[in-house]
């Protein structure tokens, strides 16, 4: 063991570890003396060299130098790892931006269902809502609609079942006026229902046209009840959504479930009856369709037409909230666009 200093090796070492301050002196003094050409290898690859007596004893020299060179090395990585867990009790700086959590809202075709059923609510109308999958009698037939009417055509009705001839079919509602059915035939008079909900129509998707849209049936049954009382219904509700300075009229038109019946238009929001295109120059703006319960709607439910008068109106959702916020595109209510929908 020529040349080999065991004590002031031991002493070199403990200095060199007191000399450490960061993991990379850390990882430095480990290259330094445990490394594959570190000290601890140069002086076992030095054994050979020794007079076979000496060998044992050096190599017992050479496990406490190395154990010695652990334990400093747990050590100091013990100190280290302390310092890095301090680091993450530091205190949170609360004046920095938080992670903001989208909320989300509620849709506005479904506000302003909300809106308008609420409207109605106020003059004493109750809620009811029907299936979306109908029969064929309550959608149409129930309604005063003929068999030869063009709405029941394929290519205008969602059927569920492919026969024509099979008339007890079922279909996807193509308007909420089949809750008229439901409703008179489920109550007796008194009734003033509104009807929300989604109906279905084989249409090609356009700026106006939608597969799926939806709408509000309404209608009051009672002894008594004229075109006065729907036209005072409907003045109410149309000056409650779009303003008190419109004005109305009511349109002579037909449908099978109601005589006579009406469309109804507001004078254009935008123009304010001068004309303009969205109105197509005319200063109206359509709303809805409207008119008297028909007597045959009555006798299919089973009240005495010589009784009961009703009235009865249906609107759609869309071109409601189309004229009223001026969106010009039926599409973005479904795209789920949230920077359409953040809108309102
Ligand atoms: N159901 C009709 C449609 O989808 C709208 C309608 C018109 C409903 C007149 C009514 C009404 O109750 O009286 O076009």
């Amino acid at each position: 063991m020529s040349g080999y200093d065991s004590k002031s090796i031991h002493e070199e070492i403990e200095r060199a570890a007191q000399g450490i301050s960061s993991s990379q002196d850390l990882e430095e003094f480990k290259i330094k003396y445990l490394g594959r050409k570190g000290i601890l290898a140069q002086l076992t690859a030095s054994i050979p060299q020794l007079a076979p007596s000496e060998r044992a004893a050096f190599g017992k020299e050479i496990n406490s130098l190395k154990e010695k060179i652990a334990s400093l090395v747990a050590e100091k990585q013990g100190v280290f790892a302390g310092r890095a867990s301090d680091s993450c009790k530091l205190p949170v700086d609360v004046t920095m931006p938080g992670i903001a959590q989208p909320v989300g809202r509620i849709h506005v075709l479904t506000q302003l269902i909300e809106e308008i059923c609420d409207i109605f609510v106020r003059m004493g109308f109750f809620v009811m809502e029907g299936p979306e999958i109908e029969s064929e009698y309550n959608n149409f037939t129930g309604l005063n609609i003929p068999l030869e009417h063009p709405s029941r055509e394929a290519f205008d009705t969602f059927y569920l079942q492919k026969s024509p001839q099979d008339t007890k079919r079922f279909l996807l509602r193509s308007q909420t006026s089949p809750v008229q059915v439901r409703a008179m035939k489920a109550f007796k008079p008194p009734l003033a229902v509104v009807a929300p909900g989604r109906v279905y129509r084989p249409d090609a998707v356009d700026a106006s046209h939608s597969f799926m849209f939806h709408q509000i049936e309404g209608f009051m049954v009672d002894r008594g009840i004229t075109f006065a009382d729907l036209k005072g219904t409907l003045e109410l509700f149309a000056k409650t959504v779009f303003g008190k300075d419109i004005s109305m009229r009511f349109r002579p038109h037909f449908f099978p479930f109601t005589e006579p019946s009406a469309e109804v238009d507001i004078s254009c929001i935008f123009c304010k009856g001068k004309g303009w295109s969205v109105c197509g120059r005319k200063g109206w703006l359509e709303i809805l369709g409207s008119g008297m319960i028909h007597p045959q709607v009555f006798r299919n439910v089973g009240y005495d037409p010589g009784r009961y008068t009703g009235f009865a109106f249906g609107m759609g959702v869309e071109r409601i909230a189309m004229l009223r916020y001026g969106i010009n595109d039926i599409r973005l209510f479904f795209e789920n666009d949230a920077r359409f929908l953040k809108e309102f």
